[in-house]
């Protein structure tokens, strides 16, 4: 069946919804977005994600072409006529299609900014074998840009990441910087050492997760103890537990780092845990 998509204020059935050969996403990953989950029915976190969409917007000096409570319609009008459970609303706005292909930014006034937003269907997201059985990843190193705090379309070094991953026989690759971990292809990474969750600090080197962020407020409202700093891989290798946070995978067990297992192969019961009180407390504040 079709899906009914947003494009620049329609609702339009997928095949119809189409953008300008000139648009800045499309020429020049000129663009940013956002991925929000949805479980039951409702948005997860959708404030956070419209914040931290504001402030990429902000930095990049581009203008938005809604404002955060239409938005919050938007998202809710395609859930809703797409029937979406389980799954998530992918957002992105770019820098708009100007006359012709140039690096300056176009005037905002003369060229407006695209919008679009799709839903993905995932039924059973939340208890996917990824997530019960673990996944293993491999060490790359990070070859991104120095803005990682903004959430640009510029995916193809992840993209990358996770095709290396995959021909190494495993799922995901975390990237590593001056000897330092700084995050999944697509996801935040922690490691856990007796009872302590250590996880990279914030700053322009990583994504500022939403996910991270709740679930760091969750682990410290449940009395564990969460330090941010940096870590290496062999810390990591070394390390009871691992996992990964993402919009898109909640809070995932991670159980083999470069060919090496981590903890007893299994994931660990703190990664679990966190795992239930996310899904749990999500759920309850869906919107
Ligand atoms: N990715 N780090 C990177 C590089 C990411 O791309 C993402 C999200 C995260 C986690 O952020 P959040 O918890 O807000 O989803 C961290 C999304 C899911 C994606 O690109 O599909």
């Amino acid at each position: 069946m079709s899906r009914t998509v947003y494009l620049n204020g329609d609702y339009l059935p997928e095949e119809e919804a189409k953008v300008s050969v000139f648009d800045r996403g499309f020429l020049m990953a000129d663009g940013v977005y956002e991925v929000t989950s949805v479980l039951d029915g409702k948005l997860i976190d959708f404030d956070g994600h419209a914040k931290r969409l504001q402030r990429s917007l902000d930095e990049l000096d581009m203008a938005s072409p809604i404002t955060m409570e239409d938005l919050l319609e938007v998202h809710r009008e395609l859930v809703r006529v797409n029937e979406v459970v389980d799954g998530g609303v992918y957002l992105q706005i770019t820098r708009g299609a100007p006359a012709d292909r140039d690096f300056a930014f176009p005037d905002p006034a003369e060229t407006p900014s695209t919008i679009v937003l799709f839903t993905q269907s995932k039924p059973g997201v939340a208890d996917s074998p990824a997530s019960r059985n673990g996944i293993k990843v491999i060490s790359i190193e990070d070859q991104r840009w120095g803005r990682r705090d903004i959430k640009t379309v510029q995916l193809l070094y992840p993209s990358m990441g996770k095709m290396m991953a995959k021909k190494a026989g495993c799922d995901d690759a975390w990237m590593v910087e001056d000897g330092h971990v700084t995050e999944g292809t697509s996801n935040n990474a922690y490691i856990v050492k007796g009872n302590k969750i250590i996880t990279r600090q914030l700053s322009n080197d990583i994504l500022h997760g939403i996910t991270r962020a709740a679930v760091l407020r969750m682990a410290k409202e449940a009395q564990m103890q969460v330090e941010e700093r940096l870590f290496t891989i062999e810390e990591a290798q070394d390390a009871d537990e691992a996992f990964i946070t993402s919009a898109t995978t909640f809070v995932q067990p991670v159980v083999e780092i470069d060919g090496a297992q981590i903890g007893d192969g299994t994931p660990g019961m703190i990664a679990k845990r966190l795992r239930e009180i996310y899904l749990d407390e999500s759920r309850k504040a869906g919107i």
